[in-house]
This record gives C-alpha cells, structure tokens and sequence, in this order.
C-alpha cells in the first residue's frame, strides 16, 4: 500500500485498522500489524480467517483502500542491546520483521518463529535476508525444519548465551510461557498482544488486558497502551 504519511511515522509493533469493505458491512475494521516499511510503502500480510478478511483479500491492485493508523502507544523499543532473541508464532510473526530490520546493525540478533505445520511457515527467506546471527524455524509436527516448539531451541540458546532483551508476538499459550520464563529468569521482555478488537482506538473495551505495573491492578487498552507491553506489565 502506498502510504507516505504511515510510512514515515510508523514504528515497529503499530497496527493499521482496515476498512474491508465499501457497503460497511461488515461495521468493525480489521486491525492489521505493519510488517515492512519501505520509502511511501507500508505492507502488511494477513491470513484469510473469516468473512473481514476474504473482503480484504480481494481488493484489486491499485484500488484505494480506507485505513486508520498508524496506531497503538506501545511499541517495540529499538535501541542498542548486546544481544536480542525475537521469538514467534503464527501471524505473530508479521509484526517483527520491521522490528528485527530496525535492530539489524545495533545488536546480535537470534530470531525463533514457530509453526503449526510446513504449510503455514512464513517470510523465512525475507528473516533470512536480514542477516542475522541465527534464524530458528520450528513447526509443530516436524513437517519442516526442526520439530517441537520455537520457545525450547530459545531457552537452549539462551543457556549458552544471555540476551538482555526478548521480543515475542504470537498465539496466547506461546506468549504466556515466553512471559513465564522471562519473568522466572529476570530477562527484560517486550510481547506484542494479538488481542480481538473493536473500535481500536480505546473507545470501545473490546481489548482489556489486565494491567499490574501499578499499586493496584487495573484494565488497559490492547489498542491503545499497546499493542507491545513489557511482560512484566500485565496479566495474560
Ligand atoms: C494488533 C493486532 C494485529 C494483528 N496483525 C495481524 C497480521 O499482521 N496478520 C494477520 O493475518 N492477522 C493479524 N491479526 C489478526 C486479525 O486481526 C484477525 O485475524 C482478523 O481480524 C479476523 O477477521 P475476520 O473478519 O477475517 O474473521 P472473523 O470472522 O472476525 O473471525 C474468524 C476467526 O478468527 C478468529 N480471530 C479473530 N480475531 C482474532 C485475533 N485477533 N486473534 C486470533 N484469532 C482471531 C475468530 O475467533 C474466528 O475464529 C492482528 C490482530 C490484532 C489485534
Ligand atoms: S478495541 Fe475498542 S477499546 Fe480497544
């Protein structure tokens, strides 16, 4: 999608929420992760779930399409660390790409993406382009690369070699336990929640996420303090 205006304030873990259809049916937009930044042109991949986004899926080249964003307050913190590991799962892999792309040159970067089966492994090529100190894929039944879950290769690795950062977007039960061991091990963690949306912009409550950083526990906004949190921050 040409986008100057996205492109140039965009920052990695923001999302776009995208109109699907002209007729307003369906009413809510689909809330979508940046993937790639590249001069005007913002990309983003989605995987056909449901009727929001067939519609998407079909949109002719070079039609205009109603988007909203950037959005979300919380995003990934680029900075310099010495060593990173960027972990994920599923469709959680598309938000860290840019983010692993704007790491590239400020630190070591092993990066661990999970997948059911060889038929839903994604970008490998494009994380392999990146040059990294090490790309991990790992699917569920051993249909490719290496068999078991992308969170054990991490914990091997990091074993041997401490990170002083962990980035994680993925399915709930993956974020959960990259959470666990993080928090167990004293490891600084960022993970980018996936939550269901509505209005995505903090009006509606569709995206609570219970958030304890504070005194007392009290529930936050997915879309807007988010969607990247320190793992710490909340409760999932
Ligand atoms: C911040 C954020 C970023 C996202 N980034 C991407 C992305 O880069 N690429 C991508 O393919 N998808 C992404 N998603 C998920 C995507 O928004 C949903 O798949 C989409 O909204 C489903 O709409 P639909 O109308 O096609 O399906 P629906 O008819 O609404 O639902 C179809 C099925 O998908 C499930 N579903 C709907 N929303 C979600 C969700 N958020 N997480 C898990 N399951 C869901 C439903 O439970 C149902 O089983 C993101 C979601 C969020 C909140
Ligand atoms: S989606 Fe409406 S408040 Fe977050």
């Amino acid at each position: 999608m040409k986008a100057p205006e996205i492109a140039k304030t965009a920052k990695p873990g923001q999302f776009l929420e995208i109109k699907v259809s002209e007729t307003g049916e369906p009413f809510l937009r689909r809330p979508i992760s940046i993937y790639n930044l590249d001069g005007d042109i913002v990309e983003f991949i989605f995987q056909v779930k449901g009727k929001g986004t067939k519609l998407l899926s079909e949109f002719e080249i070079g039609s205009k399409i109603d988007i909203m964003g950037p959005l979300g307050f919380g995003t990934f913190k680029v900075q310099e660390y010495n060593n990173v590991a960027i972990i994920g799962g599923g469709i959680g892999t598309y938000p860290l790409y840019e983010l692993t792309k704007e790491l590239k040159g400020k630190t070591n970067i092993n990066v661990y993406l999970g997948f059911r089966d060889k038929n839903l492994v994604t970008c490998e090529k494009e994380f392999e382009k990146i040059g990294l100190n090490k790309l991990v894929i790992t699917t569920d039944d051993g249909s490719y690369k290496e068999k078991g879950f992308a969170i054990d290769f991490m914990k091997k690795d990091i074993e041997e070699h401490k990170v002083d950062m962990i980035f994680a977007c993925g399915p709930l039960p993956m974020l959960k336990a990259v959470r666990k061991y993080a928090i167990e091990n004293n490891i600084p963690c960022q993970i980018s929640l996936e939550e269901r949306m509505g209005c995505g912009i903090g009006a509606c409550l569709g995206c609570a996420v219970k958030v304890i950083s504070g005194e007392e526990p009290r529930y936050g906004h997915v879309c807007k303090e988010g969607p990247v949190f320190n793992a710490q921050d909340v409760e999932i």
